[in-house]
């Protein structure tokens, strides 16, 4: 089939609606509305996924409270398409990663290239606040609203609206990656909303619900002095690394108490298998800034044991919730009818094992689990070895669940 990048004509696509309808055609008709399309100029496509020989596409979803999101489309492999487009999956990304986190090793080792190179139609979720999103239709990211989130609207929205698009647009049920914050994300979704009912299986890379078990040195002390209430009160609503001002806070976190030689290892846990020599390329894409309310959420986490809303304090969640106490979400919501992979590591520090077998209990289903004892948290997206440690099994559960006759 032709698309709009080769000039499809108006005939072309009357002729498509007139013998296979509205559904199949309404990729290119989505395609071809500039509305949903966004110049390429200095998008993820055109800087790090196209120059690599990938198709690439640049799309704007609007979430419902405003903010208006990239979000990339490799319908195929290198080389031509056979004309069929695989299975629509969504990769979402982590806390302070974007959209280039599944892109950042050599096309043989990054999951996002080796999606596409299967035969997926990969599309990749970006939310509020990274690099790559367009900001809002009204708010400036200079202004304190602009930063008023967490993963819970991170959630609610920014995730639920993604993959609404990417339904509405492939009118196919979607293959789900998620990895760290991007699984918090879908855990929380998927107990509440119709977003389950897109889902074709979902597989959860370094999971996170419960936090209370977190053993980073790094985040421990960032905790313990309360750095998210401190910033705050100072006013700080954005969380960027790359500002002067954070490089302060991370020298003052690291003094006499921490060895920041190997910061890393200290946020994350050991990595087995982190390219070291590969490390200024990775921070030329990350990490992204993401809310200081976020890390204040994140931090309730850790303090209180609790998988829930955000807290806003007695008055704030009677007004927010009617409740004294913010909801919790119940994972016992999770439909067992939804399948779900998850791959967690031995030296995870921010998804600990007792963390991840908390959750576990308390979903209705079973999920196939892969357990990797030497991985670190950034292990599961970045090790040189993942495409045999943890892809090649994740795409034989894919494969296993929703590869139907047509492709
Ligand atoms: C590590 O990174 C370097 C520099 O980008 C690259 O040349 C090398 O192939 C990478 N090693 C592996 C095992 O991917």
């Amino acid at each position: 089939m032709g698309r709009c990048e080769d000039r499809v004509t108006s005939l072309f696509l009357h002729l498509c609606l007139l013998f296979f309808g509205r559904c199949l055609c309404k990729e290119q008709i989505n395609l071809c509305r500039p509305s949903h399309r966004t110049d390429d100029g200095d998008g993820l496509c055109a800087r790090l996924i196209r120059p690599l020989g990938y198709p690439c596409f640049e799309h704007t979803v609007q979430t419902k409270d405003g903010y208006l999101l990239a979000v990339q489309h490799i319908p195929h492999g290198r080389g031509a398409n056979r004309g069929n487009y695989g299975p629509p999956i969504f990769l979402q990304h982590g806390l302070f990663e974007g959209g280039d986190a599944w892109f950042l090793n050599s096309v043989e080792e990054s999951l996002g290239f080796i999606f596409a190179d299967h035969g997926f139609d990969v599309w990749v979720g970006n939310v509020r606040g990274t690099h790559w999103s367009h900001g809002h239709v009204s708010l400036s990211e200079k202004k304190r609203e602009f930063w008023d989130w967490s993963w819970q609207e991170l959630a609610q929205y920014d995730l639920v609206d993604m993959v609404a698009y990417v339904y509405s647009i492939t009118n196919s049920k979607i293959f789900f990656v998620g990895h760290s914050q991007g699984t918090i994300m879908a855990l929380a979704a998927f107990t509440q909303l119709d977003i389950v009912n897109m889902i074709e299986a979902a597989a959860l890379l370094s999971p996170i619900s419960y936090l209370d078990h977190i053993t980073s040195r790094f985040v421990l002390r960032a905790v313990g002095m309360s750095l998210d209430k401190m910033l705050l009160r100072m006013g700080i609503h954005q969380l960027n690394f790359r500002s002067d001002f954070s490089v302060e806070i991370m020298d003052s976190l690291c003094d006499g108490h921490l060895d920041c030689n190997n910061l890393l290892s200290s946020i994350t846990g050991d990595n087995c298998c982190f390219n070291m020599s590969r490390i200024e390329f990775y921070l030329e894409y990350e990490p992204h800034p993401s809310s200081t309310k976020n890390l204040n959420h994140l931090f309730q986490m850790i303090r209180k044991g609790t998988f829930g809303m955000y807290d806003y304090g007695i008055w704030g969640n009677l007004k927010k919730y009617r409740h004294l106490h913010p909801p919790s979400f119940d994972l016992s919501k999770i439909p067992k009818s939804l399948p779900l992979w998850m791959a967690y590591g031995g030296n995870d520090a921010l998804a600990d094992v007792t963390d991840v077998k908390h959750m576990l209990m308390e979903l209705p289903s079973k999920p196939e689990l892969l357990y990797l004892d030497s991985y670190g948290h950034i292990d599961f997206i970045m090790s040189t070895n993942a495409r045999a440690d943890v892809y090649e099994n994740l795409i034989r559960f894919f494969k296993s669940w929703g590869w139907r006759s047509s492709f």
